[in-house]
C-alpha cells in the first residue's frame, strides 16, 4: 500500500519551521504546491485530472468503456476526497489524510483486483477552511450553488486581496466560478474520510466511525469602533474603548456556550492601529459558534451579540456585526449510511456513529448529493493544532475501510 510514500512527499508543503503547523492557504504558492502533488499522484496512476470552475481538483478513475459524462444511461459516479488547504498553523490530516487515503485506496482496489463499473472520482475541495478568504468550504459551496458568486469573488483576505485576484493570479478564471449542476448531477455519492476531531473513537476503542451528522455552526464578524486616544492622559471616563466591550463579547461567548451545551470560540481578532500606547480605533473579532440544534445556536449567538451590543453602548462604542459563513445542521443520508456500516460490518470492521461539531465539505454536498463520512481515531482529539494526529495503524485502517466502501460503491 502506498499511504506512506504518499503522506510523506505531501508532508513538507507548507509546513512553518518554527510551529511545525501546516500553512496552506488557498491560491498562494503552498497551495500551488498541494496541487501539483495531487495532479502528480493521479498521473502515477493513470487517472484523469481536472480543475473545476470553482478551483475545485477531481481525479477519475474511468470504469473500462465507460461512454463518458453525460452519455444516454450513463452510471453516476462515486466520489471520495477531502481538502489540502489548513487553518494558520493546522494538523498535518485535517483534509490531506482523506486525500491520500482515497489514492491508497484506489492503489488497495487495484490489488484487489477490482475494476470500478461507475467512475470514481477523487475531489481535493478548495479553500475548506476558510483560512485566508474567511467562508469556510469556499469552493463546495460554490459548486453547490450555496453563495453568491459575485459576493464569493468580492471576498478579501487580510490584506486585501480578493478571491478574484488571487484566482486570476493563479490562472483560473474568476468569471467562472458558480454552481455546476451537470458535475453535480453526475456524482451519485460522497464518501469524505477524516481524522475525527475529537476523542470519540479513542473513548469507544474503537479506530473507524462512521458519520452520523454535523451540528449547525458558523462565523460571525464583529466590529467595534471607539475613539483613539492617548494612553498615559485621557482619562477613563472619556474614553471609548472598543477593547472593553469586544472583552465583554468573548466572556459572553464561553458563557453562552457553557449554559446551552454548545461551542463558541473567538479565534481571531484584530485591534487598529495597533498601538502599545494607546485606545485603539478599532478591534474586529470574529466569533465561531456551533450547536446541536440550529434554535440552540441562534440563542447563543444570539446571547454573544446581545452582551456585545450592551457593553458597546455602556463604552459609547459603534458595533457592526453579521455572519460570515452558516451551515445549517446536516443529517447524513441514512441509506449510504447503511450501505457504508453493512460493508464494513462484513468485513468485521466496527464503526459507530458519531456525531461531530467539525464542518466538512461532505456536510455542504450533503444538500444537493447523498453524502457519507469515515472518521479515524485521533488519539488526543487535539485537532486544528500542530499536534493533531493520528496512528499509522489507524490510518492504514482507514485506506482499508474506504477501500471496502468504494468497492461496494463503486466496483458492484
Ligand atoms: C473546519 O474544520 C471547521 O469545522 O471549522
Ligand atoms: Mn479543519
Ligand atoms: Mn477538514
Amino acid at each position: 500500500m502506498s499511504f506512506a510514500t504518499l503522506w510523506e512527499s505531501l508532508l513538507p508543503i507548507g509546513r512553518d519551521g518554527l510551529s511545525g503547523g501546516y500553512r496552506r492557504f488557498s491560491w498562494t504558492p503552498e497551495d500551488a504546491a498541494c496541487r501539483a502533488w495531487f495532479t502528480q499522484a493521479a498521473a502515477e496512476r493513470d487517472l484523469r485530472v481536472l480543475a473545476d470552475n470553482n478551483g475545485n481538483l477531481w481525479a477519475w478513475w474511468d470504469p473500462p468503456g465507460w461512454p463518458g459524462p453525460g452519455a444516454p444511461g450513463g452510471t453516476k459516479a462515486v466520489v471520495t476526497g477531502s481538502h489540502l488547504d489548513s487553518v494558520p498553523d493546522g494538523g498535518a490530516f485535517d483534509g490531506p489524510l482523506g486525500v491520500v487515503s482515497a489514492f491508497a485506496a484506489v492503489d488497495l482496489l487495484r490489488e484487489r483486483g477490482c475494476l470500478p463499473v461507475r467512475p470514481l472520482g477523487i475531489a481535493a475541495f478548495s479553500e475548506e477552511e476558510g483560512g485566508r478568504f474567511g467562508v469556510a468550504c469556499l469552493g463546495s459551496r460554490l459548486l453547490a450553488g450555496a453563495i453568491d458568486p459575485a459576493a464569493a469573488r468580492a471576498l478579501a483576505d487580510a490584506a486585501g486581496v480578493t478571491l478574484a485576484e488571487a484566482m486570476a493570479a493563479a490562472g483560473h478564471d474568476p468569471d467562472l466560478i458558480g454552481p455546476d449542476d451537470d458535475l453535480l448531477a453526475a456524482v451519485g455519492a460522497y464518501v469524505e474520510l477524516h481524522v475525527e476531531q475529537g476523542r470519540a473513537l479513542a473513548n469507544l476503542d474503537a479506530a473507524i466511525g462512521i458519520g452520523e451528522q454535523i451540528w449547525p455552526h458558523g462565523r460571525w464578524r464583529l466590529d467595534f469602533t471607539g475613539r483613539p486616544d492617548h494612553a498615559g492622559t485621557a482619562t477613563l471616563a472619556d474614553r471609548r474603548d472598543p477593547m472593553l466591550p469586544f472583552a465583554a463579547a468573548v466572556l459572553a461567548a464561553r458563557q453562552a456556550a457553557a449554559s446551552h451545551g454548545a461551542r463558541a470560540t473567538v479565534g481571531k481578532v484584530t485591534a487598529e492601529p495597533g498601538a502599545v500606547n494607546a485606545v485603539s480605533a478599532r478591534v474586529s473579532a470574529w466569533l465561531d459558534a456551533r450547536a446541536p440544534d440550529e434554535r440552540t445556536l441562534e440563542t447563543v449567538v444570539g446571547e454573544v451579540l446581545a452582551a456585545a451590543r450592551e457593553a458597546a453602548a455602556g463604552h459609547g462604542v459603534e458595533l457592526a456585526a453579521g455572519p460570515e459563513s452558516v451551515t445549517p445542521a446536516v443529517v447524513f443520508d441514512q441509506g449510504l449510511r447503511e450501505r457504508l456500516a453493512s460493508s464494513l460490518a462484513e468485513q468485521d470492521i466496527a464503526a459507530p456513529l458519531l456525531p461531530t461539531g467539525a464542518g466538512h465539505d461532505a456536510g455542504v454536498l450533503a444538500a444537493r448529493v447523498p453524502t457519507a463520512m469515515l472518521f479515524v481515531r485521533n488519539p488526543t482529539g487535539v485537532s486544528h493544532s500542530p499536534a493533531e494526529h493520528a496512528e499509522p495503524a489507524d490510518c492504514a485502517a482507514g485506506v482499508r475501510a474506504l477501500a471496502t466502501v468504494l468497492e461496494d460503491l463503486a466496483c458492484r
